[in-house]
């Protein structure tokens, strides 16, 4: 029954435009409404509408590889290996000052006006050694969100995130705009609601008083500060690929996110939802929601060791292990998965079953042509 079979294929192909062409029109108009609001200021936000993570534009939206990301039992791929962290000797020392600043998203904590510094680490599956660069923190209203990465859907009540650089570029500027996906090194700490403080926050919660309204210069301030205390004890990791969380969201940073949450007291929380923007709004729930992981391997080392990096000029001994074989299992994950797909749609588009199937087909190919109009108009818009 040819002709009817053609006759089905039309009718439903027809109701298909009908019922997408308003659907189109109508998103494109929003998606343009949005990015024009959103360009005309540059400005962008956590909890506003016309400002919030949805509306960020560039690499947030168009990236592959974004972050933060759910870390769950099917994503994850689990590594009884032993790997190493290893933080140079200054990175143990306290700081007898920092300096601190409230830009209106977060709290800030660096250790010079450049945001550099002497504390260097490096690491088994890492390439070469990276520089701590500055600290700063995401938290939530209530203690089960504020963190930007979550765990099988659970967030925790804030996150700290101890950015570094890789030491084969001069500055964190000159690595964020570079497309090597490991330019940054981000290590992530969750945080916990406890009865008592942590001493190795109290420092920092201390030089909060005196940013509590976002001011564009750096505080300074003489209390002293130890940075590796801020680690967990328990340093099993998850590792993988992904981006800065704020816009432009550049996909330039190799992700270590620590499984151990540490304490924070209700004190401590509260000192950082007390702080305001310059509009006097307070800052809260200042995280981006996990990003898409199709086609990413996310692993988990739970056997990690702390180690001291020789300092310059002293022999490394047992120098980390080269990244080979962390990239060759992403490789070889990545094409087995793509490649079964494609056999998959092979076999699907040839067996074709019926007329219904049919016109189903040609109903789904006239609105991929129209999605793809969508996607370069929005894109000619923006
Ligand atoms: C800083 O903290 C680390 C980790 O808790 C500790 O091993 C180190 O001894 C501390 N540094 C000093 C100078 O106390
Ligand atoms: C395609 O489908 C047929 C019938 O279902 C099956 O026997 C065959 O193995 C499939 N081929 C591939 C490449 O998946
Ligand atoms: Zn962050």
């Amino acid at each position: 029954m040819p002709s009817q079979g053609k006759g089905n294929r039309l009718d439903a192909s027809a109701m298909m435009m009908r019922l997408t062409l308003p659907y189109i029109v109508f998103t494109l108009t929003f998606i343009c409404a949005k990015n024009v609001a959103n360009a005309a200021g540059d400005h962008w936000c956590y909890t506003e509408d016309n400002c919030d993570a949805s509306t960020w534009g560039g690499e947030c939206q168009t990236g592959k590889q974004q972050s933060p990301i759910d870390f769950t039992q099917k994503n994850t791929i689990q590594q009884n290996n032993q790997v190493r962290l290893r933080f140079n000797r200054k990175y143990s020392d306290i700081q007898d000052h920092f300096m601190i600043k409230n830009n209106g998203h977060t709290i800030q904590v660096q250790l010079e006006d450049d945001i550099t510094s002497d504390l260097v680490m490096d690491g088994d599956y890492f390439k070469g050694s990276y520089r701590f660069s500055q600290l700063h923190f995401h938290w939530g209203s209530h203690p089960d969100k504020g963190s930007e990465h979550v765990v099988d859907g659970n967030g925790y009540v804030a996150e700290l995130h101890l950015v570094h650089y890789s030491n084969d570029y001069k500055s964190l500027k000159e690595a964020v705009g570079t497309k090597n996906r490991r330019g940054l090194a981000v290590l992530g700490i969750f945080f916990q609601l406890s009865s008592e403080d942590n001493p190795a926050l109290d420092p920092i919660v201390e030089a909060i008083s005196k940013v509590k309204r976002q001011e564009d210069n750096l505080v300074s301030v003489q209390i002293p500060l130890n940075v590796s205390a801020l680690l967990p004890n328990d340093l099993s990791l998850w590792r993988y690929y992904g981006s800065l969380t704020t816009p432009s969201c550049n996909e330039v940073v190799v992700w270590t996110v620590f499984k151990q949450a540490v304490p924070i007291s209700r004190a401590q929380w509260k000192a950082f939802k007390d702080s305001a923007d310059s509009g006097g709004r307070s800052i809260i729930d200042n995280y981006r929601p996990p990003q898409s992981t199709i086609n990413r391997k996310v692993y988990f080392f739970n056997h990690v060791l702390r180690e001291r990096m020789p300092d310059a000029g002293e022999l490394d001994r047992n120098p980390p292990l080269a990244d080979a074989l962390y990239d060759t299992a992403q490789k070889s994950v990545n094409s087995k998965s793509s490649s079964s797909d494609d056999k998959n749609s092979q076999n699907g588009s040839n067996s074709g079953r019926s007329d219904v199937y049919n016109s189903a087909l040609t109903g789904f190919i006239f609105l991929s042509i129209f999605l793809q109009v969508l996607i370069t108009t929005v894109l000619k818009c923006r």
